[in-house]
């Protein structure tokens, strides 16, 4: 593989695992954890994207509690204030992929960034929380341009950090739209299939597929 200016991470679903989020939820609502899960990250996606479209930006915290309010509402689940808060306060510590360390630690020597919708004060507690933060040199929040991937100003900002050439970074994500974003952007893009989900239909496929970060950090040490 030809030289690197960097690789960049998206956060949510790639290094940390917002399914993690289900265990709070089980203990809330039994029965129930996985479901608001999944629906809490689906509504949570699609608000940033309508916002992003309609020019009404909102931060990931608050579009985070939005479409957990939408979630529940969903299921006909009335969280209290105290559930509602402990939920939130999930998503500021969610678990990392198993891999993610050990990996992150094996690419020593190269520039390692995030680049995510998270706010600044999410994304660092998170990967802080995680045990993530010590190995990226940078955490880009899409706050500096206020709106949400797949604006290509986001992914802009990747490369005015590293000042550098779209196609002189690696971006990174387990997220097929994301990923899509990317490429279209110009990034050389990695998409981790953990899910081994269909590739996305948009005339953007990624420049390599792997599994997990292990199957990465296995092609470039
Ligand atoms: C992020 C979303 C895409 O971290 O997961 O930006």
């Amino acid at each position: 593989m030809r030289h690197f200016a960097g690789i960049v991470f998206d956060a949510y679903g790639t290094l940390l695992d917002v399914a993690s989020v289900s265990a709070t939820c089980e203990a809330r609502w039994p029965g129930y954890g996985t479901t608001l899960a999944q629906l809490w990250r689906t509504c949570q996606v699609e608000y940033s994207w309508l916002r992003s479209l309609m020019g009404r930006h909102a931060d990931f915290w608050q579009v985070t509690g939005d479409a957990l309010d939408f979630a529940c509402a969903t299921l006909d689940l009335d969280p209290t204030p105290a559930d509602r808060s402990a939920l939130l306060d999930g998503y500021l510590h969610l678990a990392p992929f198993p891999e993610v360390a050990t990996a992150l630690g094996r690419l020593a020597g190269v520039r390692k960034l995030v680049l995510s919708n998270g706010t600044p004060v999410m994304l660092q507690t998170g990967l802080a929380h995680a045990g993530i933060a010590d190995f990226l040199e940078s955490i880009l929040s899409v706050e500096s341009v206020r709106i949400f991937k797949p604006a290509p100003q986001v992914y802009a900002l990747a490369t005015t950090f590293l000042d550098c050439a779209p196609a002189d970074i690696l971006f990174v994500s387990a997220n097929g739209w994301d990923i899509a974003g990317a490429t279209a952007f110009g990034l050389r893009t990695v998409w981790l299939n953990r899910a081994g989900a269909p590739a996305e239909q948009l005339g953007l496929a990624p420049e390599i597929v792997v599994p997990d970060l292990a199957a990465l950090a296995d092609m470039l040490v």
